[in-house]
């Protein structure tokens, strides 16, 4: 029941507020303000390394997930598309262990991945959505989302669910390391439990003008999406959602790559999508974008009020979100993006639900 939306997309992207309290009262103690004794088969603080492995969103969740390993458990982490994983004979000593991000629980690629670091002796780890599945099964330790059904084949819910357990366990691990103070702990859990009252305000406020920025959109042919840090990942499942809703060509690079190649490509018919809160990383993204405007590109600058504030360049549009913790950024900063693409989708007129070639689940290689 899509309710009063006109497409399941669009329903579970304004669920999202409601599905990460969900997936928050899961893994957050709200007594003390900590993350909750959830499933502990996974001893982090004996690890030396993680592997995760995923495909499409679902990977686009673990490129950010190893971010926050690295930054809050100083964990290494090794992350590949399962399709490449699996064929990989990846080196991984017994002291790893292995994570597997699925919303299905069904991709061939995915369990055969983790078929392979099963075989290798490596405790197993699965972030999914449905419990039942295969994926869930033959797991050590199960890592739920709990984002509700997924019935739209473009990911949304289910990738901010995907964070947000994963940003839980690269804190818990990060206590259990002992690289993150107790102070540290509570101060992040904070920012976490944030996520579903500023999602709403953000769903509530950018709708128009995303509209009328979809329409604009829609008359392109290729579009480029940059974004540094933990916004690179975005920028990237920016570019997918674009192109399997609305079957326009998107990429997305690291924005420091910008200059090592997709810079010859700039021009007034190639929108470039910088995604830049005003984190650590503003100024030098704020640098690519001025190369960016200096040979005629326009520009769709998804920034806070802090960033936009801070630059001058002319921009075809800039979307303002409110400024948060780096911790949730991806989370919030995925909202414009997925909006963005539902609404050109929208516009030109595709069956964003079930867009052509693509499958819910993909059981096969
Ligand atoms: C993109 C999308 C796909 C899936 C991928 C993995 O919007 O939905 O890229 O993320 O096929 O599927 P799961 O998570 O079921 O393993």
């Amino acid at each position: 029941d899509k309710g009063n939306h006109r497409h399941f997309m669009e329903k579970e992207i304004h669920e999202q507020p409601e599905a990460i309290s969900h997936t928050l009262s899961h893994y957050i103690d709200f007594t003390d303000g900590t993350i909750g004794a959830f499933d502990d088969t996974i001893d982090f603080s004996k690890l030396t390394n993680l592997a995760i492995s995923a495909c499409g969103t679902a990977y686009l969740a673990g490129v950010t997930g190893k971010y926050w390993f690295e930054r809050y458990a100083r964990l290494p982490v090794e992350i590949d598309v399962a399709s490449e994983f699996r064929y990989r004979e990846v080196p991984l000593p017994k002291t790893a262990a292995a994570l597997f991000i699925s919303q299905s629980g069904e991709t061939a690629d995915t369990l055969a991945s983790l078929r392979y670091c099963k075989a290798e002796g490596l405790k197993i780890g699965a972030v999914v959505n449905v419990r039942e599945s295969t994926i869930a099964r033959e797991s050590d330790a199960i890592f739920p989302i709990l984002a509700g059904p997924e019935i739209g084949v473009a990911s949304t819910k289910a990738f901010t669910c995907q964070l947000t357990v994963l940003a839980s366990l690269a804190i818990r691990a990060g206590r259990q390391r002992g690289t993150l103070t107790a102070a540290e702990e509570k101060e992040l859990v904070a920012h976490l439990a944030e996520m579903p009252r500023v999602m709403s305000r953000v769903l509530n406020s950018i709708q128009p003008q995303i509209e009328g920025l979809a329409r604009e959109l829609s008359k392109f042919k290729d579009v480029l999406y940059l974004g540094r840090g933990t916004s690179y990942p975005i920028a990237m499942e920016g570019a997918l959602k674009l192109k399997e809703i609305s079957y326009i060509h998107a990429e997305g690079y690291a924005a420091g790559e910008l200059k090592h190649g997709p810079i010859a490509l700039i021009d007034e018919n190639m929108p470039v999508i910088v995604i830049a809160p005003h984190d650590r990383f503003f100024e030098k993204t704020v640098s690519n974008m001025q190369e960016v405007a200096a040979r005629g590109g326009r520009i769709i600058f998804v920034t806070d009020a802090k960033g936009a504030k801070a630059s001058e360049l002319p921009t075809m549009a800039t979307i303002v979100l409110p400024e948060v913790d780096e911790a949730i950024q991806p989370m919030i900063f995925s909202l414009p993006i997925q909006l963005l693409a539902y609404h050109t989708a929208v516009f030109m007129g595709t069956d964003v639900d079930q867009p052509r070639n693509l499958a819910k689940s993909v059981t096969v290689e």
